[in-house]
């Protein structure tokens, strides 16, 4: 399956100069939706996952259903201000504008091996931070999932060291 024929891509949004790449058209074909994840899982295969995290809001979309499938657990990343136990925070800038992404203290036991998976690797801003977060509370990042990479903005040159892996790229 081509998954770019089931992603929505929208000019000048949520401002001008940014395609933005839509991908509530492939979640709402469940055979789309389905046939992505079982790829994303397949693209993993080959790491060690003792548990996925995923930052709000799209991340929960791919991480969650990828940890079911997969049979590990899924640690929310949430925005600030929304998760309710103890939490460590980092801000971060991201494609446009700038945010906080919070996690329970105790959601990665040391030495636990994390995948982090979600929809879109832009400029990389958000998962430079999730890998911040894991790292913080001791996990080992063994990978990073998405289904979309927006090769042009280099978002993988600020991983390094984390294995990049992603389904559909876009120039
Ligand atoms: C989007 C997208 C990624 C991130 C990618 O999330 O879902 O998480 O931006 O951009 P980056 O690589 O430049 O950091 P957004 O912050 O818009 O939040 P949402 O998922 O809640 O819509």
């Amino acid at each position: 399956m081509d998954f770019k024929d089931s992603i929505r891509v929208i000019p000048d949004f949520p401002k001008e100069g940014i395609s933005f790449k839509d991908i509530t058209t492939l979640l709402k074909d469940g055979e789309a939706y389905r046939q992505a994840i079982d790829a994303l899982k397949a693209l993993v295969a080959h790491l060690e996952i003792d548990v996925i995290a995923g930052p709000e809001a799209r991340g929960f979309v791919v991480g969650a259903p990828l940890a079911y499938a997969m049979g590990v657990g899924f640690v929310p990343i949430r925005k600030s201000g929304k998760l309710p136990y103890e939490t460590i925070e980092v801000g971060y800038d991201l494609e446009y504008g700038k945010d906080t992404l919070a996690v329970h203290t105790d959601a990665i036991k040391p030495g636990q091996k994390v995948l982090i998976a979600d929809d879109l690797l832009a400029t990389g801003g958000t998962i430079a931070t999730s890998v911040n977060l894991v790292e913080q509370l001791g996990g080992k990042v063994v990978g990073a999932a998405f289904l979309i990479e927006l090769v042009e903005l280099a978002g993988r040159n600020k991983l390094s060291g984390v294995e990049v892996l992603s389904l559909v790229n876009y120039e």
